[in-house]
């Protein structure tokens, strides 16, 4: 398995002083889920901000290291950014709908980027509302308007509009942690798909949505990264003390 992302010593302290990534060094690899578990204030959320460089739009005092994306510095100032937050797409906690339809929200996206032929928006809106597992619940309603659907289907909405854009990599900052058990479910489901053909980094809302979904998980306790292992071996046998007892709900 090859390595789509390669940390390299990567620190970031923000603006008040908050050391919030301390020498974090890893690779992630493509077609498999990373999760990024740990308690409150780890970093996790950073982390995920500065794979696309999201960071840039906060206040940070000083960062230093390498994120190599197939190969290629993505903190180099150079670079595009506009192309990484294509290549590197984000669902966040709070779906938020466009104030528009269904259709609309996936197609959106797609139609600024100059695409206009209709068979071709057609294709992306029903593949990827099919590989966010909400098509059968919307593919009659396309043009009713996205609000309207329930918390769970919106989620689902925003990681379609989202897979629409063809990312490589896809950013999850707790993306079920509004939803019932059921859309829960579904977007987890999702997770399997979607990693045949992608590379997800996913922060859960749960250890047990963590064990559930990681092919690969990493642990952080206060900016640091503590264990990196395989997601099976992390919930059954892991290495670190101090991982240990976070699985075993000791602290957190
Ligand atoms: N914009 C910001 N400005 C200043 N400090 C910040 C900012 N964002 C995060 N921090 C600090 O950086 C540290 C890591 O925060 P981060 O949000 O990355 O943690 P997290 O692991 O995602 O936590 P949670 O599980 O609560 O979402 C915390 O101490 C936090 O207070
Ligand atoms: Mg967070």
């Amino acid at each position: 398995m090859t390595n789509k992302i390669t940390i390299e010593s990567l620190s970031l302290q923000y603006s008040d002083g908050t050391e919030s990534l301390r020498g974090i060094s890893m690779g992630i690899r493509q077609n498999a889920v990373t999760v990024l578990f740990g308690p409150a204030g780890g970093g996790k959320s950073t982390l995920l901000r500065c794979l696309n460089r999201l960071n840039d739009l906060t206040e940070v005092k000083a960062s230093s290291g390498k994120i190599l994306i197939d190969g290629e510095n993505i903190l180099d100032p150079q670079i595009d950014v506009i192309a990484l937050r294509r290549k590197v797409g984000m669902v966040f906690a709070r779906p938020v709908p466009l104030p528009m339809s269904i259709r609309e929200n996936i197609i959106y996206g797609l139609e600024l980027a100059g695409e206009k032929r209709k068979s071709k928006l057609d294709d992306a809106v029903e593949r990827s509302l099919k590989l966010s597992a909400v098509w059968d619940e919307v593919k009659d309603r396309l043009n009713d308007p996205a609000i309207a659907l329930s918390g769970g289907q919106q989620q689902r909405l925003c990681l379609a509009r989202v897979i629409a854009l063809q990312p490589e990599v896809i950013l999850m900052d707790e993306p079920t942690s509004g939803l019932d058990p059921i859309s829960t479910g579904k977007v987890e489901a999702a997770l399997l798909e979607l990693k045949k053909e992608y590379t997800v980094i996913l922060v859960p809302h749960s250890i047990q949505q963590a064990a559930r979904t990681a092919d690969h998980a990493a642990f952080f306790l206060q900016g640091e990264l503590i264990e990196y292992d395989d997601g099976k071996k992390m919930f059954t046998t892991p290495k670190q003390k101090k991982t240990e007892d976070y699985i075993m709900g000791r602290f957190g």
